[in-house]
C-alpha cells in the first residue's frame, strides 16, 4: 500500500480496504512513522463510554518523528518559513537544523523553569516562529499544551488556564496585527489575577513595548534561552498520553477543553496532511490560519513537519498593508499550496480585482479550503484567479475534535466541485442519520452527520470533564459520533455540508456558542433575558444577531449597544461582538418557557413568510412586535 495515495483507482481500492479491515490499514499506516517501541494493540473502543485507545503500548515523542528523524536526509531543508506582519521587516526562515536545535533549547528552558512531562502550559502567543517552538519545546518535554487564540479576552484565558489547572503561561510583551499592535502581556497579568495555580510566566520580546515583569513569575525568553544548551533527548511518551488540549464551543455553557493524545494525533495529522495536499518533495505550503485554532496545530505545525514539508507561517491578516497581501506572499516566497478560509477568499474577492491583478500566482498547483462551508461565488473566484484556472481544490470538512481532515478531495486525485466535501478520507465512515437516530440510507439524501467508526485522530475526551465529552458527542445517537453538523449525500454520493445544526455559530470560521455570547450579554444589568442567533452575513459567512429584553426602556439605544459590546469583548473577545442587536419586550417562547430560536433566526434572515406555527407560543403578539423592529442594516 502507499503511503500516498496516487490514483482515483487506488483511492477507491484503499478506502474499501480501510473500511473492512481498519486496524490492518491503521496499522500500514502508522508503521510509516517512527515508534520508539511499537504497539502492541491497534485499537481498543466503544462509542458508548466512550473509550477509544489507538496504538496503545506504542511509545514515542512526536517531535522526534517532525524534527529528528528529518535531521539526516533533510537538515538543511527549510522547515518553517516566516512572513512578518510588516512587509518591510525581513522574513525568517528555519531549517530542520536549526528548528530542531532552537526546540531543544527552548525545551531546556521549560525544563529549567520546572515544566515536567504532564504539565498542562498555556500558550498566548502572536504567529511568530518562536510560537511553533514553543509549541512543539512542550510536546519534546512531554508536556501539554494549551494554545489560546491570540484574540482572546483575559476572562477566557483564565477560564481556560484554571480548566487545565496550567502552571506555566508562555506569551509575549504584544502582537503586530495590521496596523495594530496588541498588548498580550497586560492582558495575561490580568487573566492570571484569578488562576493562582500559574507560578511561572516566560515572555518574548516581539514588539518591545513596556511590560510589567513580576518578580519570580515573570521571565524573560532571550534571557532564559541564554543559560541553556541544544542539548535535550525527547522524553519518550506513551502513545494515549495526552499531547494537547484545545478549548473549542459547543452549544452549551463554557468552552470545552478537546483532548488528543500523542500517537492518534500525529498519524491521522500526518497522513491527511500528505495524502489531502499531495505534497510533494520541494514544494512550499502556506496555511493562512493562525496556530491558536486546530488548522494551524495541525496543518502548520505537526502535519507538515511529520512528513518532511516546508510550511510557511504568516504574522498578519490578509488585508494589511492591502487586500493583495496574502497574493504577495505566493508570489515572495513561491508557494505552491495555499490552504485558507472561505471568509479570507469573500473578502479579498470582494476587495476588488486590481488587488489580484499583475500578482506571480504561477507557482501554485494546489489550492485548499478550511472552516465553514464555501459558497459557489467564491469556490470559483478561487479557483479562476488565484488557481490560474487549473488548481485542484480541496474543501476540506473537519473539526477541533476530529484532529484531522475527514471528508475532502485529494487534491489532483479525486474530483470536486463547488461547495462539495466530496468522499471522505480512507478509514473514515460517514453516515446521515434523521432525527431518530435512524442510518439514512442510498443517495440524494440529507440528515445529521455522524461518523460510525473511530480514527486516530478523534477527540479521546474533554479536559477534566469525560461526561461532557459523552453527552456532546455520543451520546445523541447510540454508538455514533455526532458531529453536529447538517449534511447531505446527492445522487453521485458526494457529502456536502450545509452548516450547523445545533446552537454554534460559525463566524469567519471562528465557532462561537450562542450560549457563550448570551451569558456574556446578560452580565449587563440593564438587562434581563438575551437570544442570540446566527444570519447569513456576505463576507463571515454567519453574523450574529442579538435579541435583548430591557430592563426599562433604555434612553440611549446606541450608548445601551457600545456597552454591551464592550462586555462581549471582555468576557470573551472581539471577534465574538454582535453584528446586530435589537431590543425587545419579550422574546418567542412556548408555553414551557423554552425560546424558539427557530423563530428568531427567520426574522433575523428577514424570513417573515417561512415563520411557521406561532399559535403554541405563550405570546404570539411578540412575533408580530419582532419582526417590527427587525433591524435590515
Ligand atoms: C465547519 C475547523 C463546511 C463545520 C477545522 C464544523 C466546515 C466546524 C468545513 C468545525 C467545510 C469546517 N465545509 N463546514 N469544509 N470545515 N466546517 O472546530 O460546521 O473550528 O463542525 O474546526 O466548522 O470548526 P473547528
Amino acid at each position: 500500500m502507499n503511503y500516498q495515495i496516487q490514483s482515483f483507482a487506488e483511492y477507491e481500492e484503499i478506502y474499501k480496504y480501510s473500511i473492512e479491515n481498519p486496524e490492518a490499514f491503521w496499522a500500514e499506516v502508522a508503521g510509516h512513522f517512527q515508534w520508539q517501541k511499537p504497539w502492541d494493540t491497534v485499537l481498543n473502543w466503544n462509542f458508548k463510554d466512550p473509550n477509544i485507545k489507538w496504538f496503545e503500548g506504542g511509545k514515542l515523542n512526536i517531535t522526534e518523528n517532525c524534527l529528528d528523524r528529518h535531521l539526516e536526509s533533510l537538515g538543511n531543508k527549510t522547515a518553517l518559513i516566516w512572513e512578518p506582519n510588516d512587509p518591510n521587516e525581513p522574513s525568517r526562515n528555519l531549517t530542520y537544523k536549526q528548528l530542531h536545535t532552537e526546540v531543544c533549547r527552548f525545551a531546556n528552558v521549560l525544563k529549567n523553569n520546572g515544566a515536567k512531562k504532564g504539565d498542562r502550559i498555556c500558550i498566548y502567543m502572536p504567529m511568530v516562529l518562536e510560537l511553533a517552538i514553543a509549541v512543539l519545546a512542550c510536546a519534546r518535554i512531554g508536556a501539554i499544551h494549551s494554545v489560546v487564540f491570540g484574540g482572546f479576552s483575559a476572562q477566557s484565558i483564565s477560564d481556560r488556564i484554571q480548566d487545565a489547572q496550567c502552571n506555566m503561561v508562555i506569551t509575549s510583551d504584544g502582537a503586530f496585527r495590521g496596523a495594530k499592535q496588541i498588548p498580550l502581556k497586560p492582558i495575561i497579568d490580568e487573566a492570571l489575577k484569578t488562576c493562582p495555580s500559574v507560578d511561572k510566566v516566560i515572555v518574548l520580546a516581539r514588539t518591545k513595548s513596556a511590560v510589567n515583569m513580576t518578580a519570580d513569575r515573570d521571565v524573560w525568553w532571550h534571557n532564559e534561552i541564554a543559560k541553556v544548551n541544544s542539548n535535550c533527548p525527547a522524553e519518550i511518551t506513551d502513545a494515549e498520553d495526552l499531547l494537547f488540549i484545545l478549548y473549542t464551543s459547543g452549544s452549551t455553557g463554557k468552552p470545552k477543553g478537546v483532548v488528543h493524545t500523542c500517537g492518534g494525533y500525529m498519524v491521522y495529522a500526518g497522513y491527511t496532511f500528505s495524502n489531502v495536499f499531495q505534497y510533494q518533495p520541494d514544494e512550499i505550503f502556506f496555511c493562512t490560519a493562525d496556530i491558536g485554532w486546530v488548522t494551524g496545530h495541525s496543518y502548520i505545525i505537526y502535519g507538515p513537519l511529520a512528513n518532511g514539508a516546508t510550511s510557511l507561517m504568516f504574522e498578519g491578516v490578509p488585508n494589511f498593508p492591502d487586500a493583495g497581501r496574502l497574493w504577495d506572499i505566493v508570489g515572495k516566497h513561491q508557494v505552491n499550496i495555499l490552504y485558507t478560509a472561505p471568509t479570507a477568499i469573500r473578502s479579498l474577492m470582494q476587495a476588488g480585482h486590481h488587488y489580484v491583478e499583475n500578482k506571480n500566482l504561477s507557482s501554485l498547483t494546489k489550492l485548499g479550503s478550511v472552516g465553514e462551508p464555501i459558497n459557489e461565488e467564491a469556490w470559483h473566484w478561487y479557483q479562476d484567479n488565484i488557481g490560474h484556472k487549473d488548481c485542484p481544490i480541496a474543501d476540506t470538512w473537519w473539526q477541533t475534535e476530529t484532529g484531522g481532515i475527514m471528508i475532502s478531495p485529494i487534491a489532483g486525485i479525486t474530483p470536486t466541485k463547488p461547495c462539495y466535501a466530496m468522499l471522505p478520507l480512507p478509514g473514515i465512515q460517514p453516515v446521515l442519520v434523521d432525527e431518530k437516530g435512524e442510518e439514512i440510507l442510498g443517495n440524494d439524501v440529507s440528515g445529521n452527520l455522524c461518523i460510525k467508526f473511530p480514527w486516530p485522530g478523534i477527540l479521546r475526551t474533554t479536559y477534566g470533564d469525560h461526561e461532557r465529552c459523552r453527552t456532546n458527542y455520543f451520546a445523541a445517537y447510540p454508538n455514533l459520533y455526532f458531529t453536529g453538523d447538517g449534511c447531505l449525500r446527492d445522487a453521485d454520493g458526494h457529502y456536502r455540508i450545509t452548516g450547523r445544526v445545533d446552537d454554534v455559530l460559525n463566524v469567519s470560521g471562528h465557532r462561537i456558542g450562542t450560549a457563550e455570547v448570551e451569558n456574556a450579554i446578560d452580565m449587563h444589568h440593564g438587562l434581563v433575558e438575551t437570544a442570540v442567533v446566527g444570519y447569513p452575513h456576505d463576507i463571515k459567512g454567519q453574523g450574529i444577531y442579538a435579541y435583548a429584553i430591557c430592563l426599562e426602556p433604555p434612553e440611549d439605544e446606541n450608548k445601551l449597544r457600545a456597552e454591551i459590546l464592550a462586555i462581549v469583548t471582555k468576557e470573551i473577545g472581539a471577534f465574538a461582538k454582535p453584528d446586530k442587536i435589537q431590543f425587545v419586550n419579550g422574546l418567542p417562547k412556548t408555553r414551557s418557557g423554552k425560546i424558539m430560536r427557530r423563530i428568531l433566526r427567520k426574522i433575523a434572515e428577514g424570513e417573515f413568510e417561512n415563520i411557521g406555527d406561532v399559535t403554541t407560543l405563550l405570546d404570539p403578539a411578540v412575533v408580530e412586535e419582532i419582526k417590527a423592529g427587525r433591524l435590515d442594516r
